[in-house]
Parts: C-alpha cells; structure tokens; sequence
C-alpha cells in the first residue's frame, strides 16, 4: 500500500536515456511519493544505476522529464534532503587520507557545515549518523583500512548525516555478511517506519525485505511498477513478459 500526497517527490515522465545509438531506458514514467519504501530490482546492465542518476542529475535523459517537490531538476537546489550512496561507493584505495569521522562529516557540507565551522547541529548529526550505523568505534580508524562491509556502513552513514528526507541506496549491501544484513535491513525499516524516510532502494535480494517494502520497480529498459510486493504472482507475470527473471523474486519469497 502507498502513501499517496497530491505531490509525489519524484515525478518521472516519460524518460528516455540512449547512448552511443543504444536505448538504455526507454520511456519511464513512475512517481515516488513521501513515506514510501521502494525496491527497485532487475538484470545487470538493466538500467538502474542510470535511472538513479538521472533522478539525481549526474546524468541528463534523452527526453522526458524528471520533477522533484514538483520543482524541474535544474530549479531544485535542497539536495541535503537527498542521501545517495552510490554503488560501489565503498571502493576507496587503501591509502585514502581520511578518518571514518572525516567521510561522514562530508555529509554536512552541502549545508554549510564545512570543517572548520562545524556547528553543535553538524555535530550532533554526525554522531547520531555514527550512532546509528553502530560505527561509533571505528571514527577514528583510517577508512582504507576497514572492511568492506564496515566500509559500506561508513557511506550510508555519511548520507545519514545530512539528515535526508529520501534515501537512495544503489546496492549498498553487496558482499555485507548475513548477520550485518539483517540488522540492515532492519535498520532501513526503522528508518522508514520512525522517521518517515523514504527509501529508494536498489538490490537483488527482495526476498528479503518484500515485507517492508511498498512498491517493487522492476528496470529492464522499462519500467514494471509492481503496487502490491506480496502478491508476487502478478508481478512474476510482469516481469517474465520483460524476460526479467522472476524466480529471484519468486523462488525468495518460498523460502522466507
Ligand atoms: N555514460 C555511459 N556511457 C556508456 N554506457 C552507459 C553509460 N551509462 C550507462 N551505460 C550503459 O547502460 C546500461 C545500463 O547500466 P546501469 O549501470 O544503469 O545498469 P544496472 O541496472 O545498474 O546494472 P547492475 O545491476 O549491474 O548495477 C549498461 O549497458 C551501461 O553500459
Ligand atoms: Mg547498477
């Protein structure tokens, strides 16, 4: 079930992205509304790192548009109340000049909370970022030197820091261990249900959090929008009609 306001934050209309001659994303219209948790699934290569970004305006569409708080890409200028952690955004070199402390407090800047004029605020929501990504140990640690999994809670807590009202996670939690996923997953849906942040989040393990989530997106090219997660028998057939393998979504829900 989703939460439907009059104005969703991302309005997508008709977007396009072709390159180099070839379609990447063909003609996706989808809207995302306040308090919702998203799952976006589908095949490697199938669009949906470049959907994101085209959300986030690192990469501009062939056509269409994308609006956010009703407002086009260009005239936005909030972007605190957008967390992104990218894919792959915890593959630094092992000689990288920064403290875990340092990285999350990055979080801060683009609310002028630069290092030398840290304020109370920036403080207080760098620790609870820290706090609640259990990395409070760590801060000091350079951030080359930690694990990968460690690593991956390092970059969400970063995005935690600036306080975002939406949260996208491009496949933050591949390589992560069994127990350190669950308590991750049980981290986003504290996040979704007590703080009301909307999660946008990309992942090929919806088994796993069919019962958090709101809406399921399935990217391959286009877009199947799945309203209701737990009636996977629909969307099996959706996605088969995409050749999108379902059984990821299908054979996951059997053993849950
Ligand atoms: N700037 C670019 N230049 C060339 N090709 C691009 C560019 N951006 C995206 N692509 C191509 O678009 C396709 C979709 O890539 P994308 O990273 O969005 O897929 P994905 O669904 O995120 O895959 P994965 O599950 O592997 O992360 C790929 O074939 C990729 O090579
Ligand atoms: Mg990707």
């Amino acid at each position: 079930m989703s939460i439907k306001f009059s104005v969703p934050i991302f309005d997508i209309k008709n977007l396009n992205f072709i390159i180099k001659g070839q379609t990447i994303l063909s003609n996706i219209s989808l809207e995302i509304f306040t308090s919702e948790y998203i799952a976006i699934i589908g095949p490697n290569g199938g669009g949906k790192t470049t959907l994101v970004r085209m959300l986030l305006e690192l990469e501009k569409p062939s056509g269409g548009e994308v609006k956010i708080y009703g407002k086009k890409l260009s005239n936005f200028k909030e972007w605190h109340k957008i967390g992104y952690v990218p894919q792959r955004a915890s593959h630094v070199d092992s000689s990288f000049p920064a403290t875990v402390l340092d990285i999350v407090k990055m979080g801060r800047i683009s609310q002028g909370g630069f290092f030398n004029s840290f304020k109370d605020e920036d403080k207080r929501a760098v620790h609870d970022a820290m706090l609640k990504m259990d990395i409070l140990d760590l801060q000091n640690k350079m951030i080359g030197t930690l694990s990968g999994g460690q690593r991956q809670r390092v970059m969400i807590a970063r995005a935690l820091a600036s306080k975002p009202q939406i949260l996208i996670l491009d496949e933050p939690n591949t390589g992560v261990d069994v127990a350190s996923q669950k308590n991750f997953y049980a981290l986003l849906k504290k996040l979704n249900k007590e703080e009301k942040i909307t999660i946008v989040f990309i992942t090929h393990d919806i088994g796993v959090i069919a019962d958090d989530i709101t809406r399921l997106f399935t990217i391959n090219q286009k877009a199947i929008i799945c309203n209701n997660p737990k009636q996977t028998l629909s969307c099996q057939e959706m996605s088969e009609l995409y050749g999108i393998d379902a059984h990821l979504l299908h054979n996951h829900r059997h053993e849950h």
